[in-house]
């Protein structure tokens, strides 16, 4: 036989096309598209159905090691499971830099972590808490053009924030050596001091989470991560993005010529910050807490605009797994713990997909190309992966998803293969579903079943992200 395996009559979607074609796969990558291809040692006849690239969830948190007694529940096995049973074919988790710890040993840490576990390919973006002049001036770039090449800041969080002039310093390299800096934008002091007389005043429950958090305290952090990107003249990222505030200041931006990028996530769109006020014997509200908090629900609107009109360019999951029950999770300050001892974080890397996919391709709101973008191809290029990853190609990877639709089914935690014990989206309804994950050309997700193993998945060193190629000259005549 001329292929390894043959999808017959795929339905496939691009970032740019829809057709129809045979796809042919010899060892691990896409060998052929066309019509009537040769013989497949194996075949499957997709007739028809949907047949997009794999999703890459650019934001998820496995195994890092967290400063509050809590652990996450998903490793690099039950995470990479987890993605790979939604569709899932690539993962972007983050290997965290402890405060006077060099980056080089928060990498190697990370890399001990997934080894043999990984079903599916994975990258790093790094974080960057502790930004001192070796770190600025020889870890940052060998780590660059070693494949590491996005990094996340933190304006908020006392063990992970960065001061303005560090961060700064950081997207000065990030410009000299054409990485991508993602930015958790919120005002560190705002919440501070809201959550000191919200507790003062014995408002402890999970719904003052998000009252300590308002859209202002992100709309001024996104604006001043804005100015600092322009200041610098390197493009930026701006990561979970919760709605219109900050929204009007990314289309402020992009009014103004600036190259500001940013991601969204399934919280926005189908929770609000009234479910951290559900305060059952289910313990919801505690569920909820993530940061940015959700917003009302004429907000989840707001970000299905933001995604439909470009605002967006990312859709990711966000994922930071902590149970429910047992002393390391939500509450591993004591149930009655206040809301600012509750890890901040909710589970999505299995359910992104279908929900994107249900609720906004199958409704009308966003095409099929829109949806592979944001999932797949934009994040390719945005973290260097592309044309390796992201998209239906020759020569390209051969990790591609054949999808169930028309469905009438409801999101049950019981489903799902991480190691939570909750989904937020309990109940919610997905008419769209994976049925076959193929990575690398095998299958690792099929009929209801997974049949990935642990440490197939690779490392995946990044080239320079697309949009931050260094450019010749800085833009404005600047004289520095
Ligand atoms: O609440 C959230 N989003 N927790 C995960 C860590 C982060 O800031 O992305
Ligand atoms: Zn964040
Ligand atoms: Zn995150
Ligand atoms: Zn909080």
């Amino acid at each position: 036989a001329e292929f390894d395996l043959v999808i017959r009559r795929a339905r496939c979607a691009t970032a740019a096309d829809v057709f129809d074609a045979d796809i042919g796969i010899r060892n691990g990558t896409i060998a052929s598209l066309g019509s009537n291809l040769a013989d497949g040692v194996e075949e499957i006849d997709a007739a028809g159905r949907w047949v997009l690239p794999g999703g890459i969830d650019g934001h998820c948190h496995l195994d890092q090691p967290t400063s509050d007694g809590s652990k996450m529940a998903d490793d690099f096995l039950s995470g990479t499971r987890s993605a790979a049973c939604g569709g899932t074919t690539t993962v972007f988790p983050f290997a965290c830099q402890q405060k006077g710890q060099s980056l080089r040993a928060a990498v190697d840490d990370y890399h001990q972590r997934a080894e043999g576990k990984a079903c599916i390919d994975y990258a790093f973006h790094l974080i960057v808490t502790d930004a001192t002049p070796e770190v600025l001036a020889n870890e940052l770039p060998a780590l660059i053009r070693e494949g590491y090449t996005s990094f996340k800041i933190y304006m908020t969080y006392d063990d992970l924030k960065l001061s303005d002039r560090e961060i700064i310093d950081v997207l000065a390299v990030a410009r000299e050596h054409g990485a991508m800096v993602m930015v958790h934008a919120e005002n560190a002091d705002c919440i501070a001091w809201l959550t000191e007389r919200l507790l003062a005043h014995g408002h402890t429950a999970p719904r003052y989470h998000a009252e300590a958090r308002p859209m202002l305290v992100e709309r001024e952090a996104t604006h001043r991560a804005i100015a600092y990107a322009e200041l610098v003249d390197v493009p930026i990222l701006i990561v979970h993005v919760s709605g219109r505030e900050a929204i009007e200041q990314l289309r402020w931006a992009h009014s103004h010529g600036l190259r500001i990028y940013a991601e969204t996530c399934p919280q926005y769109l189908f929770l609000t910050a009234d479910d951290l006020g559900i305060d059952d014997n289910d313990h919801r509200g505690a569920k909820c807490i993530c940061s940015p908090p959700p917003r009302d629900k004429a907000n989840q609107q707001v970000v299905w605009d933001g995604l439909e009109s470009g605002a967006f360019q990312i859709f990711s999951s966000d994922h930071a797994p902590f149970t429910f029950a047992g002393p390391q999770g939500k509450f591993t300050a004591g149930s009655e713990a206040s809301f600012d001892r509750i890890p901040n974080g909710i589970p999505g890397l299995e359910t992104r997909l279908a929900l994107l996919f249900s609720h906004g391709v199958e409704t009308g709101r966003l095409t099929m190309q829109q949806f592979v973008a944001l999932t797949a191809t934009n994040v390719a290029r945005m973290y260097g992966l592309y044309p390796r990853k992201g998209s239906i190609a020759v020569g390209a990877d051969a990790d591609l998803v054949i999808w169930d639709t028309g469905l009438d089914r409801r999101i049950r935690n019981s489903d799902l293969h991480h190691n939570v014990d909750y989904t937020p989206y309990e109940n919610i309804s997905v008419t769209a579903w994976p049925a076959l994950t193929l990575s690398r050309g095998e299958v690792v997700w099929r009929d209801g079943n997974y049949l990935g193993s642990a440490g197939r998945g690779e490392f995946l060193p990044c080239a320079l992200p697309e949009p931050a190629r260094p450019k010749p000259q800085p833009s404005g005549g600047n004289t520095w």
